[in-house]
């Protein structure tokens, strides 16, 4: 068990094998892959298409609508049983309907497990880019169950991982009091960790959670500290977009990393040692390679990304081993 301590809207992260949905008045937003191969059948149960495209108004909406349909009162709540979309497009449906019902996230993949459940972020897509619309809306708990990581495909158990990378290059900047050495861990388990070897994935997740604890609860709402979250993701939502959500959040944020190592090198933020260590680690875990973008095509969509501002593009890079900073880049750089 994890707890998240924000005040009033502090909440566990239990880590069970049964399925525990406390509220009787529910309405599931459940992935639609999800319910086909554990066969979910709740009373109120609206299904999601898999994908990042369907993170968007329409199927928002849809979910209002039915939560209406069915009666949902202030008093009930939604839960969300699949990855990142489902969290996300159900935790925004949670945070407005009726100005606010119960949330309970309930994830089944490894990347929703590390990160997308924990910390409050909700959003859909617009035409413009990735998350542009959104809210920090807590939810009242997360419960894991490492069991739906075994039923994921190699490419969806991969996408997780580039998540995990991420938190083993920021550990130090995540300012948490407990010291993991989540890199060197990960350099040295790649195969049990690509086994899906249970204990393995437990472990690899309540380091990811405590990290990520340490920075939501000094920065719930991203003013500061929790930007080095955004480790790899400037560039990886700007791909995203421009591969029209081809590519996986988990394969894009890979690429990103590496961008972002690149980039520190040239601005001699970081050696080459260090570089070099950073693509022995990412070549154990055999990541899908990523279309390259010219600054000319990647500009465009950066700019609209939550991170920039009316001076330039804030990137997030190595600045020393496991550390990382935030970096404004003049979009006449590029
Ligand atoms: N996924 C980054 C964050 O929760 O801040």
């Amino acid at each position: 068990m994890i707890d998240i301590n924000l005040g009033e809207n502090s909440y566990k992260i239990g880590f069970t094998k049964d399925l525990e949905i406390p509220s009787k008045n529910f309405v599931a937003v459940i992935s639609e892959k999800v319910r086909q191969l554990y066969k979910f059948d709740f009373e109120n149960m609206f299904i999601l298409k898999d994908g990042e495209k369907e993170k968007n108004f329409k199927n928002y909406l849809k979910i209002l609508e039915f939560c209406s349909k069915r009666d949902l009162k202030r008093d009930g709540a939604i839960v969300a049983i699949g990855g990142g979309v489902v969290g996300d497009i159900a935790g925004f449906a949670a945070s407005t309907y009726l100005r606010g019902v119960d949330f309970i996230q309930i994830p089944t993949t490894l990347l929703a497990c590390v990160d997308s459940s924990v910390g409050g972020k909700t959003a859909v897509n617009t035409n413009f880019g990735k998350n542009l619309v959104g809210t920090f809306y807590q939810p009242k708990a997360v419960f894991i169950n490492t069991d739906f990581l075994k039923t994921l495909s190699d490419r969806d158990f991969k996408t997780g991982l580039g998540e995990v990378l991420k938190y083993g290059f920021i550990e130090k900047s995540c300012l948490c009091e407990e010291e993991f050495n989540l890199l060197n861990f990960l350099d040295n388990n790649s195969k049990k960790i690509l086994e899906r070897d249970e204990k393995t994935l437990e472990k690899i997740i309540e380091i990811c959670l405590k990290l990520k604890k340490s920075v939501v609860e000094k920065d719930e709402k991203e003013s500061g500290l929790r930007r080095v979250l955004n480790f790899g993701h400037t560039y990886a939502h700007a791909v995203e977009k421009l591969t029209n959500y081809k590519f996986t959040h988990g394969e894009c944020v890979a690429a990103g990393i590496e961008f972002a190592f690149e980039l520190a090198l040239k601005e001699n933020l970081i050696d080459k040692n260090y570089l070099f260590y950073m693509q022995e680690v990412m070549k154990k875990f055999d990541f899908k390679p990523v279309p390259k973008f010219s600054p000319k095509k990647l500009l465009p969509v950066m700019k609209y990304d939550k991170k920039s501002d009316p001076d330039g593009i804030n990137f997030i890079l190595p600045s020393d081993f496991l550390t990382v900073k935030e970096v404004k880049y003049p979009i006449t750089i590029f």
